[in-house]
């Protein structure tokens, strides 16, 4: 349909037809079929036809709802169905907050590819990702959506995937558009507490928590989505503010949605008086979609009644019909919704690689004394712990019933190490349970053999939506469990299950090997397995700071040096500096930082001039060799420092990266180009821009930067 048929289409529509197109229901209610909804319980309203769905299970629904839809919709304008596809569809692949571990975007290009794959032959067209929220605080059970606590590795990793989703043609039947979320800086809520207010100033916002958003929306990702919280006092879903920096900074033209009935929640916030009063205001702030409230039901009197230009009501269904139009839903309203194609994409093989592939990259090994990889013959193995048979290892947005697809970890072992003597007991659970029962059992396993790999963590529903924790802390007895297990069997590793940064204080000092596995989705026991006898290398880095202690949080690597730093080493002479007189500053394990089973040597880092302008900018040069026995993937890590800029600098941020591939004894040199516009920041003024003067250049992780080179900026003109 081309542009000048859909004015003719807006123009036939009547008020009513209008507002429908900007209302989302749940297509599981509309079939009766609701029993599991993402938000409040809603009943539902047979009288409205909405313009939009999300919820439904399988392509067979999404005919139905589409078929049904046609057969009420006078002007047949095809309904947009909607889903939350986050780390996979029918194949999981690790949560983002892991996949971002990987540092490998072509990697989660793939996943986009493959998730898109098989979400669009189960009928979907739009899904509510990729999350960019910032987040650097683990009460916030969210942080497991996240791909990153920093903004540039969060942007590449959400664009990659928008790129694997949306591929080139959205027309194609193995394709879905983006809805990037939660806009905006929903990560930073306070106190870690899901919903709650954000209170952000404006540099921090700009720096920190809009570059993900916009990332994605440069790798073209159709469609916006607005956050539950308040920004600055003003809830995000009729902030004008916003709606100013997407439409008119970023030129964004696409659809705007709200969250899960966050239009009605405007009363709740405080901000409205009633369902017109909210109505008013999200559409003030150009919010186009109501997902979920029903207060745009009210839409066509309050254009009637002149508190709405219908021009604004033209506006955001013209966003919604063009939409329609881009996934060529006019022509093809079933757009990928096949069960055959179901049937043969979802987990299909290629797809269980790849998902597999995604678990070991981004595994992360947090520390190795020698003891893995675990030898060809190890004798007895014990596997212990509360995710030992358990197959809740994909995270919280898997669909329901996800587990039955998992290779459990007993089952991957015997798929890698077919003749390993293998005996399982799970000890305790990893909830809030503290029946220590089952322990004594497993500790009479582990005394009994030769190696135990032991499951630790955080229960796959204790992160995700609304699972908010005052504690950092591995729940029910399992730090019982450790201790006792530890003291009878030193050759112990540890494997974490978890959807959050978790406080390993005291299993980093004695254990001697910890794996950091996060969720890893459908392939946990095969990738498990491989990583851990050595037939996969770890290479994955932390995108996220792991606390010391609950009380540092909020942390992230590209902290303030303060007016005060504390002094390293710390004498402990001058007590007045910026520090905790019971713990340290930095994190236990710091952003960047992960082991392999071959060591990587970092040579130098050079620069091709001691003096840049702004405009020739900076080419730094990182050469690295693996000086082990293993070929081995790293991600080079490219760090800056302003030394001196009118608006306080971080003492370290991540600049660039790259991963690459070493075999044993090779030595590669990767080549970084730094512009000026990576070293611009948000002024006291409300302008993004670079000062002349000195930066320094590191390589190396976060708190462990190497070859520190200072070089320095001119400009030709000041700015
Ligand atoms: C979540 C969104 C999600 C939506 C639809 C909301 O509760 O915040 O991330 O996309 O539900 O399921």
């Amino acid at each position: 349909m081309k542009q000048e048929e859909l004015w003719k289409l807006l123009g036939e529509m009547t008020l009513e037809e209008k507002a429908g197109q900007l209302i989302q229901l749940d297509g599981r209610l509309i079939l009766g079929r609701g029993d599991r909804q993402t938000g409040p319980e809603t009943e539902n309203r047979p009288d409205l036809l909405p313009g939009s769905v999300l919820n439904f299970d399988s392509a067979e629904m999404a005919r139905e709802l589409q078929s049904r839809h046609l057969s009420e919709d006078r002007l047949k304008i095809p309904l947009l169905l909607m889903l939350d596809v986050i780390h996979g569809h029918r194949t999981t692949y690790p949560i983002p907050l892991a996949m971002g571990c990987s540092f490998d975007e072509g990697l989660m290009e793939e996943c986009g590819k493959m998730a898109a794959r098989e979400a669009a032959a189960c009928g979907v067209h739009v899904t509510f990702a990729p999350m960019m929220d910032t987040a650097r605080d683990p009460r916030w059970g969210r942080i497991m959506e996240t791909c990153s606590e920093d903004p540039l590795v969060n942007g590449r990793m959400g664009a990659a995937l928008v790129r694997g989703m949306q591929g080139e043609d959205l027309r194609a039947g193995d394709r879905v558009a983006c809805c990037v979320k939660h806009f905006a800086a929903y990560g930073a809520g306070e106190a870690g507490r899901d919903y709650n207010r954000v209170d952000l100033p404006e540099n921090t916002l700009r720096e920190q928590y809009l570059p993900a958003y916009r990332a994605c929306l440069e790798a073209g990702a159709r469609m916006v989505m607005t956050s539950f919280n308040t920004l600055n006092g003003v809830p995000a879903v009729a902030s004008t503010f916003l709606r100013r920096v997407l439409r008119e900074e970023w030129g964004f033209d696409g659809v705007i949605i709200s969250d899960y009935n966050a239009i009605g929640e405007l009363m709740n916030h405080g901000v409205a008086e009633d369902e017109d009063d909210c109505a008013c205001l999200a559409m003030g702030a150009e919010c186009d979609v109501d997902m979920m409230s029903l207060v745009y039901a009210r839409l066509p009197d309050l254009v009637r009644s002149g508190k709405i230009p219908e021009a604004a009501l033209d506006a955001a269904v013209m966003r919604v019909l063009r939409l329609k139009q881009e996934l060529g839903l006019f022509e093809n309203p079933w757009h990928g919704a096949d069960p055959e194609t179901e049937k043969r994409v979802y987990l299909c093989e290629a797809h269980r690689e790849t998902a597999r592939r995604a678990a070991e990259e981004s595994a992360v090994l947090l520390k190795n004394e020698g003891i893995l990889p675990l030898p060809g013959n190890p004798g007895k193995v014990a596997l212990i712990g509360p995710f030992a048979t358990d197959a809740h290892l994909n995270g919280a947005w898997s669909r329901p019933g996800a587990e039955e697809d998992t290779v459990t970890l007993p089952e991957g072992i015997r798929q890698v190490m077919p003749g390993v003597e293998l005996r399982t007991a799970r000890g305790c659970s990893a909830e809030w349970n503290v029946d220590p029962s089952g322990i004594a059992e497993a500790v009479e396993l582990a005394r009994q053999s030769d190696w135990v790999i032991l499951t630790l963590g955080e229960a796959e529903w204790l992160s995700g939506e609304g699972r908010s924790r005052t504690e950092l802390s591995f729940p029910g007895a399992q730090m019982q469990l450790f201790r006792e297990i530890l003291a009878v069997n030193p050759r112990t590793v540890v494997v974490l299950f978890h959807g959050r940064p978790l406080v390993l204080t005291e299993i980093s000092r004695t254990a001697p090997a910890i794996l950091d596995m996060w969720f890893p989705g459908q392939q946990a026991g095969p990738a498990m397995a491989r990583l851990l006898w050595g037939h996969a290398n770890p290479c994955g880095k932390l995108s996220v700071s792991l606390p010391w202690t609950l009380g540092q949080v909020p942390l992230s690597h590209n902290r303030l040096n303060t007016g005060r730093p504390k002094p390293q080493p710390d004498t402990g002479v001058f007590p007045f500096t910026s520090s905790y007189l019971d713990a340290p500053n930095l994190p236990l394990y710091s952003f960047g930082n992960g082991l392999s089973y071959t060591e990587f040597v970092y040579e130098s880092l050079e620069t091709d001039r001691e003096v840049f302008s702004d405009t020739e900018g900076l080419t730094v040069r990182i050469r690295v060799r693996n000086a082990g026995e293993r070929p081995g993937k790293e991600v080079v890590q490219l760090y800056v420092r302003d030394l001196v800029a009118r608006v306080a600098r971080p003492v370290q941020q991540i600049l660039d990266y790259r991963k690459i591939l070493l075999q044993p004894g090779e030595t590669q040199e990767v080549v970084f180009r730094v512009e000026e516009k990576q070293l611009r920041f948000w002024d006291a003024e409300g302008n993004f821009l670079s000062e002349s003067g000195d930066f320094e250049f590191s390589t190396g992780w976060a708190d462990h930067l190497l070859h520190t080179k200072r070089v320095q900026m001119t400009k030709r003109e000041a700015v």
